[in-house]
């Protein structure tokens, strides 16, 4: 009986997911519902097609696949792209349709996926996904690939995906002209980031720091956990070798709520593009987010330094916060030779040189041409180099799917309640039943 109720309500989420991914009125979309057809390159007679999945539908976003999509149209003509990218950030709706599918056994060739657990815990686990290692060692990737992402994707010497970019998920943006007028520098600590905040509240900004929707707020939470507890005591709250039950997490709870009192009452009714776009106009100061929010700027027209400033998130400094997108290859994949030539321009010097200074991500390939990033990308080649780098909550690195939606249910619990104690019980309950 209760699973018939769950089956029931998945399905009717996934319908309604559905729905609201053929109504998006982005104007930039290139969203299909599965089973519709957008065929990005047009398919001569007789050729054949690949069928790719995302999330990347809009605001700096599309722009970066469409870029990939037209290298991938120079290396396969005759190869027609089925763009099947349904709208909402970090994949909140795209996840849950792609889950419906790949439980119907009807997959996309080959989907977007997070290098870390959310690869290996999810479509590995589930033996969605196929190794790719045969490709690697056609294309020569283990000379151009991070040392440190190869684990991330791998399980028992296979290698699963084949990752785009590096971003960065503690970057605090602000503009600087609100910064200025207020006498503000870019705070680099979180006593700073109050202090500042609190002068811009006096001066009549009501909520200096821009937040969205739900998934915006773990974001906020995973980099503001960072500051607290150090990149050590990060690593260890998903290896195991630390707890929940510290009081640095206790600490990091208690600065997130703190933080939470300087952003906006509608934050549940903005995508991360909107709470962007406030910093941008000037009525709000900041806001945290991925570095996905340089290639909106840079979209609508903004420009580095004049339009929009950045730094570590506060207390992150020397920190670099990650997360890899990557693309894999479907068990059973309906064209699975066009899938390999889309991998392949996926992990392509130039895909990636196409693809990411128009994402605002920086590519995982070592070997990129430097000439064609702007100045916070470069900025994120170094640090990426030379800081610290630990993995993103949010976005697939560091926790498995289950354990992730445990902490996000406790998150929303604590957006209502703000019980610091609770929300700690449940961080440390999670880790139990799903650590
Ligand atoms: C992340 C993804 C990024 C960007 C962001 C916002 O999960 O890795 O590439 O798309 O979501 O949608």
């Amino acid at each position: 009986m209760r699973t018939k109720t769950v089956r029931l309500f998945a399905l009717a989420l996934v319908l309604a997911l559905t729905a609201a991914a053929c109504s998006s009125d982005d104007s930039s979309d290139t969203t299909t519902a599965p089973g519709d057809t957008d065929t990005t390159a047009a398919p001569s007679s007789g050729a054949s097609e690949v069928e790719v999945f995302s999330w990347w539908t809009g605001g700096g976003e599309a722009a970066g696949l469409d870029a990939m999509i037209e290298i991938f149209a120079e290396t396969d003509p005759d190869i027609a792209f089925i763009n099947s990218a349904v709208a909402g950030g970090a994949g909140t709706n795209a996840r849950a349709v792609l889950a419906a599918r790949l439980q119907a056994n009807d997959p996309p060739d080959s989907w977007q996926g997070h290098a870390g657990q959310e690869l290996i815990g999810t479509y590995v686990a589930a033996d969605q996904i196929e190794p790719l290692n045969f490709l690697y060692d056609q294309e020569g990737w283990l000379n151009v690939m991070p040392a440190t992402l190869i684990p991330l994707i791998s399980k028992d010497g296979n290698i699963y995906s084949v990752p785009v970019n590096i971003h960065r998920s503690n970057v605090l943006w602000a503009n600087p002209t609100v910064l200025a007028d207020a006498g503000l520098e870019i705070p680099k600590t979180l006593l700073q980031f109050f202090t500042a905040m609190d002068t811009l509240q006096a001066g009549g900004m009501e909520a200096p720091l821009a937040m969205g929707e739900q998934w915006t707020s773990l974001h906020l939470f995973e980099t503001i956990m960072l500051a607290s507890v150090g990149p050590d005591g990060w690593n260890g709250l998903w290896d195991g070798s630390g707890s929940w039950d510290s009081a640095e997490v206790t600490q990091g709870i208690e600065d997130f709520a703190k933080v939470l009192t300087y952003t906006n009452a509608d934050a549940s009714a903005l995508s991360w593009q909107d709470a962007g776009q406030l910093v941008l106009d000037g009525s709000a100061a900041f806001n945290i987010m991925g570095d996905w929010a340089e290639g909106f700027f840079r979209e609508v027209g903004a420009e580095p330094n004049t339009g929009y400033v950045w730094a570590a998130t506060p207390g992150t400094d020397g920190n670099f916060q990650f997360l890899s997108d990557s693309f894999v290859l479907a068990k059973n994949a309906p064209n699975r030779d066009s899938a390999i030539a889309w991998l392949t321009v996926a992990g392509s010097n130039a895909g990636q040189d196409a693809f990411n200074p128009v994402k605002g991500s920086i590519p995982a390939r070592s070997d990129a041409d430097r000439t064609l990033y702007g100045e916070y990308l470069l900025s994120a080649m170094d640090d990426w180099a030379s800081n610290t780098v630990v993995g993103s909550l949010t976005h697939g690195v560091v926790a498995n799917d289950s354990w992730k939606s445990e902490i996000d249910t406790a998150l929303g619990l604590f957006l209502l309640d703000k019980d610091v104690a609770a929300f700690q019980a449940r961080l440390v309950a999670a880790q139990e039943s799903s650590g």
